[in-house]
């Protein structure tokens, strides 16, 4: 079997990469992940793909044509089957979504169509929202608006706040988004 091949886009801590390495390793992954581009320089992000053999790279966000033809010309060269976004913090253009062909996915850390853009979690407790959660989903021209593969929520309770829902948050990101590939992947 061929394992189709990721390219995860961050910007920083890159928790929810690691957690698509761990799944890349298992026997039988459906996928590998090729290749990770930061727009940030030296974060824990690079660190982890070093520190597992990833060829990554730290493209300078001077503008965005600029990133983003650099970055097209990598993933040509690496020929990428899907771009997972994970904490990355930039919007793509419209063109750069129309020239890579394959799709590019996203995960969002709230009940989508909810709270897009950021401050996600404190936007759920102000709200007194009974569930927050993260979302899985295909990017297009408009900002975390995408069509949804998978989403999975999380009691708020009320001793909660923003740091202790963010970690029930996190927890899930990585449960779901390696589920989601494999869903996309196997079109179930
Ligand atoms: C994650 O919670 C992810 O959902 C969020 O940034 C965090 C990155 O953490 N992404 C967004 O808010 C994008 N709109 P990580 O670097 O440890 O994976």
């Amino acid at each position: 079997m061929v394992k189709k091949k990721i390219a995860v886009f961050i910007s920083g801590r890159g928790s929810n990469l690691k957690s698509l390495i761990n799944h890349s390793k298992k026997k039988n992954s459906l996928f590998k992940i090729d290749l990770v581009i930061s727009n940030n320089f030296n974060v824990k992000g690079l660190k982890i793909a070093n520190k597992s053999k990833i060829k990554n790279y730290y493209v300078k966000y001077s503008n965005k044509r600029i990133f983003e033809n650099r970055v097209l010309k990598l993933l040509n060269k690496n020929k990428i089957d899907l771009i997972c976004l994970a904490g990355f913090m930039k919007i793509l253009s419209k063109k750069f979504i129309k020239k890579f062909s394959s799709p590019i996915i996203n995960i969002h850390p709230s009940l989508l169509p909810k709270y897009k853009g950021l401050n996600t979690h404190m936007k759920a407790i102000k709200n007194k929202d009974k569930y927050s959660g993260a979302t899985v989903h295909i990017v297009n021209d408009k900002l975390d608006s995408g069509k949804i593969i998978i989403q999975e929520k999380v009691r708020i309770l009320k001793s909660d706040n923003e740091k202790t829902l963010k970690k029930k948050v996190l927890k899930i990101e990585h449960k779901i988004y390696s589920k989601a590939i494999i869903k996309l992947l196997t079109n179930y």
